[in-house]
């Protein structure tokens, strides 16, 4: 039997804490074993996985699934922020198996390593034109205040071929995703449609219109739009956290000297430490499994602990689950390194003196709860020292 953790420390509470200050309930899930019961934010129990090998065991699982028509029968899917079934709505993140290997064959070449670094100049160009502006203002800036979320939605929406006058329009949508007001969240919906639709447009040129010639026939143009959305939010989602734990660790006095890292290292190292995705997503039992010593039933809810195990003193040797593993592996990994270095590059090149305006250990994060990450509550910066 497996312990249930001290009600105290709740691993979806939400709470603000010192940039320096692990998350409260990680060590206390990793001491309570390596799949833990916890009530759910959504009602009854689920199951917590703290475990390097057990993870990566429920990753492959086949009947350990995404798709939302398995969670629990007495989740409300709005409280529980459940997206559609995969039968209402096709997509990466709740298709399972064949379904789910055809949209990946349609992605995967999209965002291969060889054709993302295709996009190094073109990215590296977009964080310049975006920090110098700021730069020339000659205060101090609070980076998380926009540019870390303009950033990745200004590149995504590049890549894709949303054209780049939208990006205030992809940041209001992808704000408007974490409202508790249902008509916020669906006026936020249209409009990521609507952003689909642009990119989509006679004479656009974008990894959007060549993903419309390699999704499968059936798809609709909704269908379609709603990929075009998972694309957008999952990418300012992470990356838009990421970037701010990565500058102020660049930037400040942090656990990294500033210079003499290799970028990429510095990189990973700070998504492994600050897991941009805390959690995996939900995933549910299709059928009763035997998992890690225990007998769960169909439709138990599974997470694994990503941020728990990432910074786990136990944790073996070898890749870490900032972007997962198994069939779900993050689509946009390659780009969201390309574009956490790009901004790296870009500072140590153009503006050497930057600096933090306030000590490191002073940066605050609010965890926002549930299974979404933390964020950095401000980052004061000194573009030119
Ligand atoms: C530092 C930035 C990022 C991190 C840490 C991250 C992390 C993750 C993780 C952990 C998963 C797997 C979730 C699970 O298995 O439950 C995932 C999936 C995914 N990510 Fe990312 N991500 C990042 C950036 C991006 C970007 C830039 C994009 C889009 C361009 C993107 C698109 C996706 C998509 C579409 C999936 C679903 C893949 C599938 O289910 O087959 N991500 N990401």
């Amino acid at each position: 039997m497996t312990a249930t953790p001290d009600a105290a420390l709740d691993p979806f509470a939400a709470a603000t804490r010192a940039i320096t200050e692990p998350h409260p309930a990680r060590a206390a899930l990793r001491a309570a074993g390596p799949i833990v019961r916890v009530e759910a934010p959504a009602g009854g129990p689920a199951w917590i996985i703290t475990d390097d090998a057990l993870a990566r065991e429920a990753l492959v699982h086949p009947r350990i699934v995404k798709d939302p028509a398995y969670a629990p029968s007495g989740w409300d899917p709005r409280a529980a922020a459940l997206e559609p079934t995969a039968a209402a709505q096709p997509s990466l993140t709740t298709c399972d198996g064949p379904a789910h290997t055809r949209l990946r064959r349609a992605h995967a070449p999209l965002f291969t390593a060889r054709r993302i670094s295709g996009y190094t100049e073109r990215v590296t160009a977009l964080a310049r034109d975006l920090l110098t502006p700021l730069a020339d203002t000659g205060g101090t800036v609070d980076l998380a205040a926009d540019f870390t979320t303009r950033f990745p939605l200004t590149v995504v929406c590049d890549v894709l071929g949303v054209p780049l006058d939208r990006v205030d329009q992809a940041i209001a949508a992808c704000r408007g995703m974490y409202s508790s007001d249902p008509g916020e969240v669906g006026a936020a919906m249209a409009s990521f449609g609507d952003l689909a639709a642009a990119a989509l447009a006679e004479g656009r040129h974008g990894l959007a219109v060549e993903l419309r010639d390699r999704i499968p026939e059936e798809f609709t143009e909704p269908q379609l739009h709603y990929l075009l959305f998972t694309l957008i939010y999952a990418g300012q989602l992470t990356t838009d956290p990421a970037l701010g734990f990565l500058l102020a660790r660049v930037l400040g006095t942090g656990p990294a000297a500033r210079d003499g890292n290799a970028v990429e290292e510095l990189v990973r190292d700070t998504l492994r430490r600050h897991a941009p995705a805390p959690f995996s997503l939900w995933r549910f039992t299709s059928d009763d499994i035997d998992l890690g010593g225990l007998r769960l039933p169909a439709r138990s809810p599974v997470l694994i602990d990503i941020q728990g195990i990432n910074t786990d003193p136990a944790r073996p040797a070898g890749p870490d689950l900032a972007f997962g593993a198994g069939p779900h592996y993050c689509t946009g990994a390659q780009l969201a390194l390309l574009e956490l270095g790009a901004v790296v590059n870009v500072l140590r090149a153009d503006f050497p003196h930057a600096r933090l305006a306030v000590p490191y250990d002073e940066l605050r994060q609010t965890d926002f709860g549930g299974i979404q990450g933390s964020r950095l509550t401000a980052l004061p910066v000194r573009l030119r020292g």
